[in-house]
C-alpha cells in the first residue's frame, strides 16, 4: 500500500510539473504565471479540487507515442471564488504550447457539462497555441464540441474567459462566446490569422501586438472587455467581476451588504448639470454617486466611451449600469455603443440583474459611416435588448431625451418599470433650434422671429411635464434624492415576474 501512496504522489508530482522546470522558467521569464498559478490565485486558497490530471493524448503520428505528459496541457477543475463555488480550466503553455487536442477538449467539455449540471460560472484560462497540430482533425472537433457548450450554457450559468497568452485561429470563438473577456498587455493575443498571413493577403504590416493584443482588443474592436498589466491584476479583478454575478440563470445574484444608506442624499447632484444644455458633464461621477460605496466596475471602459456599462449595488443587490456619456460625442447612439449596450443588457437580463438606465442622449450619430455601417441594424439591437428584457427596468434621464434615442433607451414604452427625470431634463424630438428650423423654414431669414420661436418650442417641449402629463415619466425628481428613490423603486421591483411569449428563439437584428 504504502508503494502505490508513493507511486500515485511520483505521478502527481509529475504531472504538477507539466512540460518541465525548463519551459515553467521560459513562461514566468515572459512574466507570465504557470497554469497552476493562476488558478492558485483566482480561487480561495487551498479549494481547487483538479480532475483529470492524468489524462494523456492518443496520438500516435509524428512520434507523439512517445511523448505524452500527463493532464495533457490542460488544467481542469472546481473550487471556490469568496466561498462560491466555480469550475476552471487553465491551458498549460509549458505542455505543447497548450495546444488543444482531442483529449484536452474532452477535459474542458467533462467540466463545462457538470457546471451546467450543478449551475455553476465556468471561467477559461487560454494560454495555448491552438488546435494541436500532430491530431489535425481530431482537435478541430475538440474545439467544436467546446464551442456547441459553450452555445449551450449561454445564459445558462456566467462564462468568463482571461486570454493570458496566445489564442489564435479557431481558439477564438470559444471565448468569444464567453459573457466577459479579459486580457493581459503584452503577453496575450487573439486573431483569426496572425501577421504573417496578413501580409501575404493584404499586404499589411502589423505586429501581433497591434493586430490582436489586449489594448487593440478592449480600444478598437471591442472584443475584450478589459485590458490588464500582468496576469495577477487580471486574476484579482476576475475574482471581482465574479463576486457581482449569480451563479445561474435560475438565481439571483449574491447580496453584500453595505453600510451605505438607502436614503443616502448627495446635493453636489443638483449642480451636476451645467446651465448650457451643449456643456458636457461626467455621467460617471452621477453613477459613482448613487451605487453603495462609491463602487462601480466599468466594463469596457476604453471602448465606445459615449456609453458606459457596468456593475454596481444598490443595497448590496447587484445592479447593472447603462449610461450615456456626454463627455464623449456628446453622448450620441452611434454602432459601437449600441451593440455595448445591448449585450449587456441581455447578460443583465439571463442573469436575474435590474437594469439602471441613465439617459442624456442627443439622439443618432449622422454620418455616411454610421448609415454604411448599419446603424439601423445595430440600433435596433439596444432597442431589441431592452424590449425582450424582463428583469427590473429602471431609467433616469437626466438631460436630453430626443427623438428614437427617446424610446430606446428604456423608456416607458418598452416596459420600463419606473422611469424618473431630473427637473431640467428635456423630452422631445429633438432640439429647439432643430425643430424650429424644420418646421418654421419660411422664418428662416428673421433670426428675430426664429429666436422667439425657438423660446416657445422650448418652454413648450423642453422639459418633462409633457412627458410627465400622459405618464412617459412615473415622476419628476430632485437629483439629490436620486440614490433613494432608486433603492425605493428596487424594493418594490424585488419580485417582478413577467414572462414573454413562448418561442423558439426571436430574432434580434444581427
Ligand atoms: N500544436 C502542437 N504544438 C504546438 C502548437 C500547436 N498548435 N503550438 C505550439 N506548439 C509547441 C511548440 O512546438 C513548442 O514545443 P517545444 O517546447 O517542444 O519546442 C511549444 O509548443 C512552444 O511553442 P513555441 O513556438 O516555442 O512558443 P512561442 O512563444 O515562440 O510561440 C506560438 C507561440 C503560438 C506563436 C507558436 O507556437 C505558433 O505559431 N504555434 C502554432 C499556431 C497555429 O498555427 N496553430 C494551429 C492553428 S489554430
Amino acid at each position: 500500500m504504502h508503494d502505490i501512496i508513493e507511486l500515485l504522489d511520483k505521478k502527481r508530482e509529475l504531472a504538477r510539473l507539466g512540460g518541465g522546470q525548463k519551459r515553467i522558467d521560459a513562461q514566468h521569464k515572459k512574466g507570465k504565471l504557470t497554469a497552476r498559478e493562476r488558478i492558485e490565485m483566482l480561487l480561495d486558497e487551498g479549494t481547487f479540487e483538479e480532475w483529470d490530471m492524468f489524462v494523456e493524448h492518443r496520438c500516435i503520428d509524428f512520434g507523439m507515442e512517445n511523448n505524452k505528459i500527463p493532464g495533457d496541457g490542460v488544467v481542469t477543475g472546481y473550487g471556490m471564488i469568496s466561498g462560491r463555488l466555480v469550475f476552471v480550466f487553465s491551458q498549460d503553455f509549458t505542455v505543447f504550447g497548450g495546444a488543444l487536442s482531442e483529449a484536452h477538449a474532452e477535459k474542458i467539455c467533462k467540466i463545462m457539462d457538470q457546471a451546467m449540471k450543478v449551475g455553476a460560472p465556468v471561467i477559461g484560462l487560454n494560454d495555448s497555441g491552438g488546435a494541436r497540430i500532430q491530431e489535425g482533425v481530431a482537435s478541430l472537433g475538440g474545439y467544436a464540441d467546446v464551442f456547441q457548450r459553450n452555445v449551450m450554457a449561454s445564459g445558462v450559468i456566467p462564462q468568463l474567459s482571461l486570454i493570458m497568452g496566445p489564442c489564435a485561429g479557431g481558439a477564438v470563438y470559444s471565448p468569444a462566446m464567453t459573457d466577459f473577456i479579459f486580457m493581459v498587455k503584452d503577453s496575450s493575443y487573439m486573431f483569426v490569422t496572425g501577421p504573417e498571413v496578413v501580409k501575404t493577403v493584404t499586404h499589411e504590416d502589423v505586429t501581433a501586438e497591434e493586430l490582436g493584443g489586449a489594448i487593440s482588443h478592449s480600444t478598437k474592436s471591442g472584443v475584450a472587455d478589459m485590458a490588464f498589466e500582468n496576469d495577477v491584476e487580471a486574476l484579482l479583478l476576475m475574482r471581482r467581476l465574479y463576486n457581482y454575478l449569480p451563479l445561474n440563470n435560475r438565481e439571483k445574484p449574491p447580496v453584500r451588504k453595505s453600510g451605505d444608506p438607502a436614503d443616502r442624499q448627495e446635493f453636489s447632484l443638483d449642480t451636476l448639470i451645467p446651465d448650457n444644455p451643449n456643456k458636457a458633464y461626467d455621467m460617471k461621477e452621477l453613477i459613482t454617486k448613487t451605487v453603495d460605496d462609491g463602487d462601480f466596475f466599468e466594463l469596457q471602459p476604453e471602448y465606445a466611451k459615449n456609453m458606459i456599462i457596468g456593475f454596481g449595488r444598490m443595497q448590496g443587490q447587484t445592479v447593472g449600469f447603462v449610461a450615456n456619456q456626454p463627455l464623449v460625442l456628446a453622448g450620441c447612439l452611434d454602432i459601437k455603443s449600441s451593440v455595448k449596450a445591448a449585450r449587456f443588457v441581455r447578460f443583465c437580463d439571463a442573469f436575474n440583474i435590474p437594469v439602471i438606465t441613465f439617459v442624456d442622449v442627443p439622439g443618432f450619430m449622422p454620418g455616411t459611416a454610421q448609415e454604411y455601417g448599419g446603424i439601423i441594424k445595430h440600433g435596433a439591437k439596444l432597442l431589441y435588448a431592452y424590449a425582450e428584457c424582463t428583469v427590473p427596468k429602471i431609467t433616469l434621464i437626466t438631460r436630453k431625451a430626443y427623438g428614437g434615442a427617446y424610446d430606446v433607451m428604456s423608456s416607458k414604452h418598452l416596459r420600463g418599470d419606473v422611469n424618473f427625470a431630473w427637473p431640467n431634463a428635456e423630452i422631445a424630438v429633438m432640439g429647439a433650434k432643430g425643430a424650429v428650423e424644420i418646421i418654421f423654414r419660411e422664418d428662416k431669414g428673421d433670426p428675430e422671429k426664429i429666436a422667439a420661436k425657438e423660446a416657445e418650442y422650448k418652454a413648450r417641449f423642453a422639459n418633462p411635464f409633457v412627458a410627465g402629463a400622459r405618464g412617459f415619466i412615473d415622476d419628476v425628481i430632485q437629483p439629490h434624492e436620486t440614490r433613494k428613490r432608486i433603492c425605493r423603486s428596487l424594493v418594490m421591483l424585488r419580485e417582478k415576474k413577467i414572462e414573454n411569449p413562448w418561442r423558439k428563439h426571436g430574432n434580434i437584428p444581427l
